[in-house]
């Protein structure tokens, strides 16, 4: 104990000298070595961590935007684009377009698995499934069929966000920290790791997403904080997470989520209630691909815009029909959803019901996802709580900022601060989700 302690004293030492150094005579501070990244279901981003400063750094591409859609698509002459300009082609290229890959990561499926059907259904690019269960895309390519696999999707993410990396940081970065989700087990950590090293990187660290949430605000050094509830309201699902903090070391405690409950499931409300709304108005269905694409790209906007604002229009030229404008409220979004707001405690009582303790006794309580920014989400958790969340960083860039964080730490660059630990966890996660025309289902897995 008392020479690691000592390693740690010197290590500080040296790089206290560095910082002393590269502020005297004006030294460039030492590049990283180590990024950080959150490879997020929809959305991705990269961060160093400087040694000198303990600022993290979240990158930006050459678009300049620091959350790159997670979203992959391919031309038919096998060209591959990334992020935004994935996303901007979408409409156009539903086929070829993947996203939400990492639902498919490590996970083996059958044919006749109702959740499958329903996914393969709900996609508009083609889902198959190898012999031995694992999930790949086909993709129809002007001269050839491609199969990708989640894994390689995820690897081609992870180079796009390398590259922008090295080209801010003008030097090579070879190593990462990356973050999953709190329940993934090992082999869809094991599968998040081949995607890390199918682009060339050496992982080393994989941590969970509330973990990393944690550390990005700090909680780690912040005195008498024993319990941190993290919540994450992402595209795809809602995680809740109790973390236990002893002496540095994050512990988790519980976990229960809602995998049917995220802001894409807000935008399908929205959709179909404007679709009924279409079909009244036209006395048509709207059917064609690029169209029902267009809406949903439409809600997804309007839905940001209500985050600030309380009127959003939808403004959308139809190929099936016509040009359809639409003014959409705050009050209107909130009552389309009602039912979902609801949900949203479920898991956080679940969670708090393993742990064993109640909401006195949380200490801090930490959002995360972009739907976190609906106020009524803020609101609602505040309420639970009686206590303000953490929500000063943007909630996409928590877990990348706490990921850099890590990286730093492992980085040696971490003056003077407790180097978090993060106990592998044992617990079972709690799935709590509402089944279509069924009452709720709560199940252990
Ligand atoms: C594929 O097509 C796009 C535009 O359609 C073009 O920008 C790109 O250079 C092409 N790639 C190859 C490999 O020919
Ligand atoms: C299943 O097979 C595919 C293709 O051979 C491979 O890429 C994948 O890693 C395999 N999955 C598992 C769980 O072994
Ligand atoms: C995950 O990878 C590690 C190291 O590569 C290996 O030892 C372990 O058996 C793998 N676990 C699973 C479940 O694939």
């Amino acid at each position: 104990m008392s020479s690691t302690v000592s390693i740690i004293g010197s290590a500080v030492l040296a790089l206290l000298l560095a910082g002393y150094m590269a502020q005297k005579y004006g030294l460039p501070p030492p590049p990283p070595k180590i990024v950080g990244i959150d490879l997020g279901t929809t959305f991705s981003s990269i961060g160093v961590y400087h040694a000198v400063t303990g600022d993290t750094e979240i990158i930006a591409d050459d678009l300049g935007k620091r959350s790159i859609p997670s979203v992959v698509g391919f031309l038919a002459n096998g060209s591959v684009l990334v992020g935004h300009r994935a996303v901007e082609q979408q409409e156009k290229n539903p086929l070829r377009t993947i996203y939400d890959a990492k639902r498919f990561i490590g996970k083996t499926f059958s044919e006749d698995d109702p959740q499958f059907i329903a996914d393969k259904e709900r996609y508009p690019f083609t889902i198959k499934l190898f012999e031995n269960g694992s999930a790949y895309f086909e993709i129809p390519l002007s001269s050839s069929i491609k199969i990708v696999t989640p894994e390689e999707v995820g690897s081609i993410i992870i180079s796009y966000l390398r590259n922008a990396a090295e080209k801010e940081k003008k030097t090579p970065i070879a190593q990462l920290v990356i973050s999953v989700p709190a329940e993934f087990d090992d082999i869809q950590r094991n599968a998040t790791a081949k995607a890390a090293s199918l682009s060339g990187m050496e992982v080393r660290r994989i941590i969970s997403e509330p973990t990393a949430a944690a550390l990005a605000y700090g909680l780690h050094k912040k005195k008498g904080v024993e319990y941190i509830v993290v919540v994450d309201l992402g595209g795809g699902t809602l995680d809740v997470s109790v973390l236990w903090l002893q002496g540095g070391i994050f512990v988790t405690q519980a976990m229960a989520g809602n995998n049917r409950l995220g802001g894409q499931d807000f935008n399908d409300r929205v959709q179909h209630h404007l679709m009924d709304h279409i079909e009244s108005k036209y006395g048509k269905k709207l059917e064609d691909k690029e169209d029902l694409q267009q809406l949903r790209m439409a809600i997804e906007e309007a839905k940001i815009r209500l985050t600030t604002f309380p009127k959003a229009v939808i403004s959308l030229d139809l190929k099936d029909l016509d040009t359809f404008d639409y003014v959409l409220t705050r009050d209107q979004f909130e009552a389309i959803n009602e039912e979902l707001f609801d949900h949203i405690t479920e898991p956080i009582a679940a969670a708090l019901e393993d742990a064993h303790i109640g909401t006195q006794d949380v200490d801090e309580i930490v959002l995360v996802g972009g739907s976190t920014r609906m106020p009524r989400v803020r609101k609602l958790v505040g309420s639970y709580f009686k206590r303000t969340p953490n929500y000063g960083i943007d909630p996409e860039l928590a877990v990348v900022t706490g990921a850099s964080v890590q990286a730093g730490v492992i980085g040696g660059g971490w003056p003077l601060q407790v180097a978090a630990m993060e106990l592998a966890s044992k617990q079972r996660k709690r799935h709590i989700y509402k089944e279509k025309r069924a009452p709720n289902v709560e199940c252990s897995v």
